[in-house]
């Protein structure tokens, strides 16, 4: 009985841990885009006509990755790590 209850405890502390670093991840992403995206997409990521860039809600890390080395927009972007971008798409995942 006692193992169950410690099985049991180790799964819910995993489960926490799991939900902890999703929220930093979506927290750093926030970070991210409000420092290096918002001033072209827009403070929500809508996008800015007068600019010419396009809503990038809910756009994923290859979507990201793809834009920051094709585009000359992003020229100043590609100092991005895997992680960074990972965060970023895991924070636009959040805006609909
Ligand atoms: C200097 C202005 C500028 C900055 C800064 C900028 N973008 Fe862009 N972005 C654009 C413009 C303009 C386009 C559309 C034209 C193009 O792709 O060249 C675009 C297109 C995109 C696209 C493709 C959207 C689509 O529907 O095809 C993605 C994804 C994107 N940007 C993500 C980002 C992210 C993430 C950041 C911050 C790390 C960022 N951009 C910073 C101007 C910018």
């Amino acid at each position: 009985m006692k193992k169950v209850i410690s099985g049991i405890a180790v799964v819910a502390m995993l489960c926490l841990v799991g939900s902890v670093s999703r929220a930093d991840d979506t927290a750093n992403g926030e970070k991210t885009f409000k420092a290096k995206c918002a001033a072209c997409h827009g403070p929500d990521a809508a996008g800015k006509p007068a600019m010419k860039s396009p809503s990038i809600k809910g756009k994923t890390a290859e979507d990201i990755q793809k834009a920051i080395s094709t585009s000359p927009k992003h020229a100043s972007l590609k100092s991005l790590t895997a992680d960074q971008v990972n965060e970023l798409a895991a924070y636009l995942a959040t805006l609909k």
